[in-house]
């Protein structure tokens, strides 16, 4: 986990507090808010779902714009689409900025950083789409050359910030399922002796090479991968509650029967494991889905 030293990560570390305070605090109804904007409920992100959005119609509006600023007396139509289509762009991205504000509060290190530039630009950006529709809507065809104009400013910087967003997943793997590359174990291996798998605690072993974290509960034993789909925490060392674990790092919480996600900001359920006893050894292969 970063340290907060820098300036920037000072802000950062702040600013992630006020969100969380917000829609991340104890009651369920901002939990359950939060959740959603993650995309928990869909087993989805919903961020990149959203983007695309504003990112099509604005740049739709764009071309539109530049149509009608091409032949301004005979492409009257091109100004209402564009504004038609504006509106739309509008809506889209302040339900995307949101969304990225929830996952961003969930982020660490270079990836915050990063986030915080493109947030903010994406705020900015907004802001010029904000005008852009009032300078619109107070026209009776939606035709204003600075509304056109804003909208041309605003697509290069939503460019950029597309930009910054794929470093931000594709590089510093943001919001990408930590155990999509793990082994598939199809057929039952050792994890270890009975007598060493305490009950009633969250315990750690291996399958294939790919941890996994244990609960032994009277005669009944579960297992999941032990690293967080979120962001790779350590779940083995994370807290337990009615068969409920709790990522030590953003506090995602996971069923132990079944690997869904009781609570965000994970979208993506842990991989279950079929657990069986021979011979006082504990045995487990990776459940069929
Ligand atoms: S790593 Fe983020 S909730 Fe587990």
């Amino acid at each position: 986990m970063a340290m907060a030293t820098q300036p920037i990560d000072q802000f950062s570390a702040r600013l992630q507090n006020g969100i969380k305070t917000v829609l991340g605090g104890k009651a369920p109804a901002p939990r359950r808010v939060k959740n959603w904007l993650h995309g928990t409920p869909i087993h989805h992100p919903a961020h990149p779902a959203l983007v695309s959005l504003p990112i099509g119609a604005l740049a739709v509006a764009s071309a539109l714009d530049a149509l009608w600023l091409g032949n301004r007396r005979k492409r009257a139509w091109a100004a209402e689409g564009g504004r038609v289509v504006t509106l739309l762009g509008a809506g889209g991205a302040l339900a995307s900025i949101l969304t990225g504000m929830a996952d961003w509060s969930e982020t660490d290190g270079e990836a915050r950083r990063l986030g915080l530039v493109h947030g903010a630009v994406n705020v900015g950006t907004f802001g010029l789409y904000a005008v852009s529709t009032a300078l619109r809507l107070g026209r009776k065809r939606g035709d204003s050359v600075p509304a056109a104009l804003l909208g041309f400013v605003g697509t290069a910087l939503l460019t950029f910030t597309g930009y910054l967003g794929g470093e931000i997943v594709y590089k510093y793997g943001t919001d990408v399922n930590h155990t999509a590359w793990d082994e598939e174990q199809r057929d039952f291996v050792r994890v270890m002796a009975l007598a060493d798998l305490p009950q009633g605690r969250l315990t750690r072993g291996e399958v294939a090479g790919v941890a996994i974290v244990l609960l032994r509960d009277g005669d009944s034993i579960s297992a999941l991968d032990a690293t967080c789909t979120h962001a790779g925490g350590p779940l083995d060392q994370g807290t337990l509650h009615d068969h409920v674990v709790t990522c030590p790092w953003h506090g995602s919480q996971f069923c132990l029967r079944d690997g869904s996600v009781e609570d965000g900001p994970a979208t993506v359920p842990e991989r279950v494991y079929d657990v069986r006893v021979r011979d006082g050894q504990v045995e487990a292969r990776l459940a069929k889905v």
